[in-house]
């Protein structure tokens, strides 16, 4: 059964993360340097919730706050749903599709490891699922 530590072997173990007290312009920056949807929020090394394109859309946007001045942590979400790196692919997507998320961070005893998101796990899911395909493919024609 493939795990989240598979998908990181591939991916990378890297995580992009912002201070707690850093500002939401900083933090939209980070997003578009990167080319990413979310960052790990972290105060003092720990983290302590998530900042996402669906805050920032919901949260600034919508509610008319300047994102100059206010701090990540004033609109961050602070239920920090995280899963370890021997987490079943499958339970991950479970758990977006439940929690309604689409990135999760990776503890290993509170450490930070690594973060995986909906895009790694359709793409490993189709990948499992096209080996399945060709194994099915293989003995139909040969057997
Ligand atoms: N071809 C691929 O390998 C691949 C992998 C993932 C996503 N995608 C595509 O990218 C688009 C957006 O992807 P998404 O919605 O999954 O999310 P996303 O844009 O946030 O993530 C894109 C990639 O960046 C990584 N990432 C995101 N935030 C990170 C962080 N804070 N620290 C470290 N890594 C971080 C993700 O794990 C993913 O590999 C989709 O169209 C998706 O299909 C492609």
């Amino acid at each position: 059964m493939k795990t989240v530590k598979d998908i990181l072997d591939q991916k990378g173990r890297e995580v992009f993360t912002i201070e707690s007290s850093a500002t939401v312009l900083d933090a939209i920056r980070l997003l578009a340097d990167k080319g990413i949807g979310a960052l790990v929020v972290v105060r003092d090394g720990d983290p302590i919730g998530l900042f996402s394109e669906r805050d920032y859309t919901c949260k600034v946007v919508l509610t008319g706050r300047r994102s100059e001045s206010t701090p990540v942590e004033d609109i961050m979400s602070r239920e920090l749903v995280a899963v370890g790196p021997d987490t079943p692919v499958d339970e991950c997507m479970a758990l977006m599709t439940e929690k309604r998320i689409r990135h999760l961070p990776v503890l290993d005893g509170g450490k930070l490891v690594g973060l995986v998101s909906i895009g790694d796990i359709v793409k490993d899911i189709i990948s499992q699922q096209q080996v399945v395909i060709e194994q099915l493919e293989r003995y139909v024609y040969y057997s």
